[in-house]
């Protein structure tokens, strides 16, 4: 690669392989049994992501490209030298905010090394004058970066926010805004709170793509710590949370299962029927997400919506201190 980009990795193979084998032993030995989403993201969940976001019941990735280019001139006064994105994944929809902000740097940061350098060496190409430094990095565990030059502003893309869950939320966001000094700016797409059919079909297509995507989890732990699933003893399951205003992503065990971890030399159980959390995704009303933002320290200054008012995207100043 050359020098105008860099990848720097903060998540040695060692610390990963310990995170995992913790959120096994904790989520499998739970009553429900549960695991972190950002284990989806090996090179195969991240290209089956890249496809659940041009399906068409899949409306957030659209309606989110859709707000920032109607605002990107407006996001572009924040003057940003610096653009940071956390879990950029590919990059696509951060080609908008560059062409308008042109910054100086771009600092991509992800969890998936694959989609992190395929991202970049798109962008080196398209963008001659900007360097990129891709950062792999978990954004939920002692995210230290330099300090790129201010201002900076700080996207959080994708709705990825509603995959945290609130409590996370709260100590991400005041971590992020620890990243950040007066002068800098934050974006945060979110997915709204809609009708129940809407949500559901967004994550069960009629293609399969986000059941693969859901099970691509157990080939993940099979290859990691050579674990035994068969993913055809599970089926897909995306349920609204009513209380929770949130989707979840479950896999359901269509048989007794058991399956050994012979990294760990643990065995788990699935009784038929028994369900393994995978995701939760939480839609959003205004006012709470503007509430949490104020909470953590941030000034909101703008919210816009796509036209069919499916998803919304805030930008939220740093006030001096
Ligand atoms: N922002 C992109 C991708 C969203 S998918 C878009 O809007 O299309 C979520 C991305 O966050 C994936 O690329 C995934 O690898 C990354 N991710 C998930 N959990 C993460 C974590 N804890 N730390 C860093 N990246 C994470
Ligand atoms: C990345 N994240 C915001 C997606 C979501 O909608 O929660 C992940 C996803 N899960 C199923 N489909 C897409």
């Amino acid at each position: 690669m050359k020098d105008r980009i860099s990848v720097e990795d903060l998540l040695s193979a060692d610390h990963f392989e310990r995170e995992l084998r913790a959120d096994v032993v904790k989520g499998f030995g739970s009553a429900q049994k549960s695991l972190p989403p950002k284990w989806f993201y090996d090179d195969e969940g991240s290209l089956l992501f890249e496809r659940i976001t041009g399906l068409p019941e899949y409306y957030p990735s659209r309606a989110e490209r859709e707000i920032l280019g109607d605002r990107a001139a407006r996001i572009a006064e924040t003057g940003a030298r610096s653009l940071i994105e956390l879990g950029s994944g590919s990059s696509e929809k951060t080609r908008i905010l560059l062409d308008a902000l042109h910054p100086e740097v771009y600092v991509p940061v992800d969890v998936s090394r694959g989609a992190l350098e395929a991202a970049a060496r798109g962008l080196s190409s398209a963008y001659p004058g900007l360097a990129v430094r891709a950062v792999v990095g978990d954004f939920q565990h002692d995210l230290r970066l330099p300090r790129f030059q201010a201002p900076r502003l700080l996207a959080f893309l994708g709705g990825t926010i509603g995959n945290l869950l609130p409590e996370q939320r709260e100590r991400f966001l005041s971590d992020v805004r620890g990243l950040l000094e007066p002068g800098d700016a934050l974006l945060v797409g979110a997915d709204l709170v809609k009708d129940v059919p809407t949500l559901v079909a967004a994550y069960d297509d009629a293609e399969g793509v986000t059941a693969a995507f859901n099970k691509n989890v157990l080939k993940v732990l099979n290859r990691r710590l050579r674990a035994d699933f068969d993913p055809e003893d599970f089926e897909h399951v995306a349920r609204w949370d009513e209380d929770g205003e949130r989707i979840e992503m479950r896999l359901r065990a269509v048989r007794e299962v058991t399956a050994e971890f012979a990294e760990l030399g643990l065995a788990v159980r699935f009784e038929k029927g028994e369900e393994l959390l995978t995701e939760t995704s939480a839609k959003f009303r205004p006012d709470g997400l503007r509430g949490e933002l104020v909470r953590a320290g941030f000034e909101p200054r703008h919210w816009w919506t796509d036209a069919g008012a499916r998803y919304g995207l805030c930008l939220a100043a740093v006030p001096p201190s």
